[in-house]
């Protein structure tokens, strides 16, 4: 996707996330998203069915599924376009690499403490060890 491709997906994801209450976060690296939803149930389930029929990707894997307080709690849809070079503070090799569905799909906490670092509460020190 271009620049303005995702920024219209995200532009549109927010203004809905808004109106039914979702929160999260979304990665983008090397043409995969790894992503955050959260809200009442059957909203996000009900998300989730919507992203899987959007065309403009294919093979969604859900990595977990959790029923706790929410992580992303103010972020109608936080983004990261980790293919644009930044000099970010801590950045670790696992935010450097390009994404591998199949590894996070082996090690969806892996995933998880990379997205929780973006939210600034996991300890980079956790996620650099997890990255080598
Ligand atoms: C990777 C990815 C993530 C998406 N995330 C969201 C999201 O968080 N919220 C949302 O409303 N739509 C999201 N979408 C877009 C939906 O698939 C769909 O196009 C959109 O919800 C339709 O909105 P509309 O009914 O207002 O036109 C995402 C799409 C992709 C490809």
């Amino acid at each position: 996707m271009g620049d303005e491709e995702l920024l219209e997906l995200l532009r549109k994801s927010r203004r809905n996330n808004a109106l039914r209450g979702v929160t999260g976060l979304l990665l983008y690296r090397n043409q995969c998203f790894l992503q955050v939803l959260e809200g009442p149930e059957s909203v996000v389930e009900s998300l989730i069915k919507t992203i899987e029929a959007d065309p403009r990707h294919h093979s969604i894997r859900t990595l977990c599924r959790e029923v706790g307080p929410r992580q992303f709690g103010t972020w109608q849809m936080g983004f990261e376009n980790l293919d644009v070079e930044t000099d970010q503070v801590g950045k670790t090799s696992l935010m450097t690499q390009d994404f591998d569905p199949d590894y996070f799909g082996a090690n969806p906490t892996t995933a998880q403490t990379l997205l929780l670092c973006f939210r600034g509460i996991a300890d980079p020190a956790v996620v650099a060890s997890l990255g080598s």
